[in-house]
């Protein structure tokens, strides 16, 4: 059919033509502005899940409800080795902005003193950084150097800014479990301190299933400051949503039989039902797409992911990165993808020990996590399923 008018989306943050199967969160989320404009408590809210299953849409989504309530937001995302003072600094300012112009000079000049403070006064003059904040620099708010004193000092701020004006402030952090260990504590210590008198500051993160045991590791009390929200796939009521909606936008359906097919092969996972219903589309002669055209393009779209998806992925790791891998696909893996570490060396024939760089490397490269007691999963869904597929495919040549 017209690749002009395919309304498909498969790509990191894109958004989906039809956001299936989230009702439930955006729901909960709007309670919760409601609740925190209000001055009531409110735990802060995580976002967990697989890589593709839409987390970051998600959060988006949830940013776009706060700004409709008028609060104001910004969003960062978290790379490992990175300091959070200046993606943390540019998300308040933009927060500033949409609590109203102009922001009350004292406030500009907290959040001047606190993105300035990375870089001086131990660092070197070139490599000082001017955070193009216009505020006169007053010093003794934010730039103490102890990320927790200052955190404390400059969300306060800004959270007092939103209760003045009877908003709040959210904070979006995406791959959350990227921040360093003193940023994260410093974090949890703000929030919780914010939540005790009483500001209307709420923290939304974004990450990989570890997140939670991130966040308990750095301070106990991180259960009570922060709601888990598993993102999953879809089910299959959402996932034949997101796909048949926008092609009714389109005036084009799907057979119930194609729908079915297209849930056995994607097993609803979010980016899988994007990718496959753009190459479908593309493959299909004509309304309505049938299981035979899936059948069609299945090939297609697997190749599409194969290289895109999965590829882009599996070329961060080393050779030895790699073969742990695929021991970890070979080691029969329960159904939410978890294996023994201890039976992954059995597989390959080796002591643990051996293994733990490669273990340790592929978590810090984020293509696996700890799941629990020794176990560790694959965070990216069907990964296990497209290295025994390529391993086949080897054999095979
Ligand atoms: N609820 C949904 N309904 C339909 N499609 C969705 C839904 N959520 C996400 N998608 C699609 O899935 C793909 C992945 O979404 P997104 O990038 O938000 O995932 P993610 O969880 O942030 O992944 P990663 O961990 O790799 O960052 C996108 O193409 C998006 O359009
Ligand atoms: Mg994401």
């Amino acid at each position: 059919m017209d690749p002009i008018r395919n309304p498909y989306a498969p790509g990191a943050g894109q958004r989906p033509p039809e956001l299936a199967g989230r009702d439930v969160q955006l729901e909960a989320f709007r309670f919760v502005l409601e609740r925190v404009a209000k001055g009531r408590p409110e735990r802060s809210i995580v976002l967990v899940g697989l890589r593709g299953v839409g987390k970051t849409v998600l959060l988006n989504a949830m940013r776009s409800q706060a700004v409709r309530a008028g609060w104001g937001t910004g969003k960062l995302e978290a790379r490992p080795d990175q300091a959070i003072r200046r993606p943390l600094g540019a998300a308040l300012h933009m927060a500033l902005r949409e609590l109203g112009h102009p922001a009350p000079t004292g406030v500009l000049s907290t959040l001047k003193a606190f993105v300035e403070r990375a870089a001086s006064p131990t660092a070197k003059a070139y490599d000082r950084w001017n955070s193009g904040i216009s505020a006169p620099t007053v010093t003794g708010r934010g730039d103490s150097g102890d990320i927790e004193i200052d955190l404390v000092e400059l969300l306060g701020d800004v959270a007092g800014l939103g209760a003045d004006k009877g908003k709040g402030v959210a904070i979006f952090i995406d791959e959350m479990q990227d921040l360093g260990a003193d940023d994260v504590s410093a974090l949890c210590a703000a929030c919780h301190e914010l939540g005790q008198q009483g500001l209307p500051l709420i923290i939304v993160g974004a990450g990989l299933p570890h997140l939670p045991a991130v966040l308990s590791a750095s301070k106990s009390y991180s259960e009570r400051l922060f709601s888990y929200s598993r993102i999953d796939r879809l089910d299959r009521e959402s996932a034949d949503l997101a796909l048949a909606v926008p092609a009714a936008d389109e005036a084009a359906q799907f057979t119930p039989d194609a729908l079915a097919e297209m849930y056995r092969i994607t097993s609803g996972y979010p980016y899988f039902v994007q990718a496959y219903g753009k190459t479908v589309w593309d493959v299909a002669p004509r309304s309505p797409i049938t299981a035979e055209d899936v059948a069609v393009a299945a090939p297609q779209a697997e190749h599409e992911l194969a290289v895109g998806f999965f590829g882009s992925r599996l070329e961060r790791a080393t050779s030895a990165e790699r073969e742990y891998l695929r021991a970890m696909a070979d080691a029969d893996p329960d159904d939410a993808g978890a294996v023994l570490s201890a039976r992954v060396a059995e597989v390959l024939a080796r002591k643990p020990q051996s293994l733990s760089p490669a273990r340790d490397a592929l978590i810090k490269k984020g293509l696996i996590y700890a799941s629990e007691r020794g176990r560790i999963a694959f965070t990216v869904p069907l990964f296990g399923r497209f290295l025994r597929g390529r391993a086949e495919i080897a054999d095979s040549a």
